[in-house]
C-alpha cells in the first residue's frame, strides 16, 4: 500500500506565542473545552508512551479522567505492562490528536500512583460490570488461553458479586498522575507551516508557584 499521494491541508486555526495564556493549564482547559464543544469523539482518549528498563518504548490509548493542578490522571491496572514500565521508569509522554480541530497536544512528565483512597472512590463510581471487568483482567497484559476463560471468570464474578452488591476495589488497580513538565500545543496550518508552542516548567519555581516559559518550535 502506498499513501504518498494522500495529503490534507490543515486550515482550521492558528496559534500565537503572544496570545497564549501564561499558564499551560489554562490553555489545556480551553482546548479541552473546545474539543468537547466541537463534539470531538472521545477527546479524553490519549496515547500513553512508556519505556521500561529494557529501553523499548510502548504506546497505548488510555482515558484521561482528570486534569489536576499539576497534571493529568488516568486509571489502569498497576500490574499491566505499562504498570511494569512505570515502576522501572517514571518518565512518560501522553498525546492527544483531535483531527476535527487539527490539533495535537503532547504532554511530557513523570508518573506516580495517586492516593489509594482516591482510586477507590473512582472505582466505586464505575459501572458494576466495569468493576467486575477489572477483576477479570488480572494481570492485565498477561496471556489468556481463550475468550471463554475470560467469560467464565466474568460470569463467576458476577455470581459472587450480584448487581446490587459492592465490588471490592482491587489493590492492583488505580490511578496514575503525570506531573506535567512540558506541554506542547500543535495547530495544523497550510503548507506544513504548523504552529507549535511548547510550555516548559521553569525549574527555579516550586510547586504551585512554578513559572512556565513558552517557545515556538519549527514544525
Ligand atoms: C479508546 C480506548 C480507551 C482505553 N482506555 C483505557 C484506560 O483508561 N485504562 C487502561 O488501562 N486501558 C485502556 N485502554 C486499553 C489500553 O489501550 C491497553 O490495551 C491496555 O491498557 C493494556 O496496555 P498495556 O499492555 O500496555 O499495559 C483503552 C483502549 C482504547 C482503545
Amino acid at each position: 500500500m502506498d499513501f504518498t499521494d494522500q495529503r490534507l491541508s490543515y486550515e482550521k486555526g492558528q496559534l500565537d506565542q503572544q496570545s497564549v495564556p501564561d499558564s499551560p493549564f489554562e490553555m489545556l482547559h480551553a482546548w479541552m473545552n473546545e474539543a468537547i464543544a466541537a463534539e470531538v469523539q472521545e477527546p479524553y482518549a490519549m496515547s500513553l508512551a512508556t519505556c521500561g528498563a529494557d529501553n523499548k518504548p510502548s504506546v497505548r490509548i488510555v482515558l484521561l479522567r482528570e486534569i489536576t493542578e499539576k497534571g493529568i490522571v488516568f486509571y489502569t491496572n498497576y500490574e499491566s505492562a505499562k504498570g511494569q514500565d512505570i515502576a522501572e521508569n517514571p518518565n512518560a509522554e501522553a498525546l492527544f490528536f483531535w483531527h476535527k480541530l487539527e490539533r495535537q497536544i503532547r504532554i511530557s512528565g513523570s508518573i506516580a500512583k495517586i492516593d489509594a483512597t482516591k482510586s477507590a472512590a473512582y472505582f466505586q463510581k464505575r459501572p458494576h460490570d466495569s468493576q467486575v471487568g477489572a477483576w477479570v483482567s488480572q494481570p492485565q497484559s498477561g496471556e489468556v488461553a481463550n475468550r471463554e476463560v475470560m467469560e467464565q471468570t466474568f460470569e463467576q464474578l458476577q455470581n459472587d458479586y450480584p448487581a446490587d452488591s459492592q465490588v471490592p476495589t482491587p489493590e492492583f488497580w488505580g490511578g496514575y498522575e503525570i506531573t506535567i513538565e512540558s506541554i506542547e500545543f500543535w495547530q495544523g496550518r497550510a503548507n506544513r507551516m504548523h504552529d507549535r508552542i511548547v510550555y516548559t516548567q521553569d525549574k527555579s519555581g516550586t510547586g504551585d508557584a512554578a513559572k512556565w516559559t513558552t517557545k515556538r518550535l519549527l514544525p
